[in-house]
C-alpha cells in the first residue's frame, strides 16, 4: 500500500545515507548507457549535488525511511539549450512502487519548488519516456542530442509553472 501522504520528500543533502541508492538507480537507468560513464563518475556528480544552497538539488521520496524514488532540479540541463532553465532531471521511481502516482507526485513537488524559486517554466529531455511526459501534460518543444547515444535525438519538453 502506498499512500502519498505517508511519504517524506527530503533533500538528498539532508539525508546523505541515501546517496548510494540514488547513484545506483541513476547509473543503472542512464549512466551505463553513456560512453565512458562509470559508477564512480556518477557518484562524483551526485556528491556535487550535496553541497551549496542553490541548484542543482536532489530530493528523495522516503517511505518508512526506505528510499522509493528521486528527482532533481538543475539550472543547466543540456549544452545545446543553455538558454533554457531550470531542468527537471533524474526522475526515478523504484520498480515496485510504480503505477501509484509517485512519479507525478515528484514532478509536482519539483515544479512547486521551481516556482517558489521564481522560475516561470521548467524543462526536461528524455529519449525513453516521451509517452509518460506527453500523458502528463508536458509540451514537446523540440529535440536535443541524446547523451546516451549521440547518434540519436532526445525529445525536449516544457511546462509553464502556472
Ligand atoms: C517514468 C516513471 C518515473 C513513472 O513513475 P510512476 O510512479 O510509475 O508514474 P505515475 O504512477 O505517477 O504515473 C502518472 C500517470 O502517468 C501514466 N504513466 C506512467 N508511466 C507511463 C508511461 N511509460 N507512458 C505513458 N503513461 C505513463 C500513469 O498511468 C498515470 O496516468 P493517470 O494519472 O492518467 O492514471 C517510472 O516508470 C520510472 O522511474 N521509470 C524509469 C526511469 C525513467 O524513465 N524516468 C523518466 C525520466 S527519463
Amino acid at each position: 500500500m502506498l499512500r502519498l501522504n505517508d511519504l517524506d520528500i527530503c533533500l538528498l543533502k539532508d539525508k546523505p545515507k541515501f546517496l548510494n541508492i540514488c547513484v545506483q538507480w541513476s547509473y543503472d537507468e542512464w549512466g551505463k548507457h553513456v560512453e565512458g560513464c562509470t559508477l564512480s563518475e556518477m557518484k562524483k556528480t551526485y556528491v556535487s549535488r550535496l553541497t551549496g544552497d542553490g541548484l542543482p538539488l536532489m530530493w528523495i521520496a522516503l517511505k518508512d525511511d526506505v528510499a522509493v524514488g528521486m528527482v532533481g532540479l538543475k539550472k543547466h540541463g543540456h549544452s545545446e539549450r543553455e538558454n533554457l532553465s531550470p531542468w527537471l532531471s533524474s526522475l526515478y521511481v523504484d520498480e515496485q512502487y510504480r503505477g501509484r502516482g509517485l512519479g507525478q507526485f515528484l514532478i509536482e513537488h519539483t515544479k512547486q519548488q521551481a516556482k517558489i524559486m521564481g522560475y516561470r517554466n521548467i524543462h526536461l529531455y528524455t529519449s525513453v519516456s516521451s509517452s509518460f511526459y506527453t500523458h502528463n501534460g508536458w509540451e514537446h518543444i523540440g529535440y536535443v542530442t541524446d547523451p546516451m547515444n549521440t547518434k540519436r535525438k532526445a525529445a525536449l519538453y516544457a511546462q509553464e509553472l502556472s
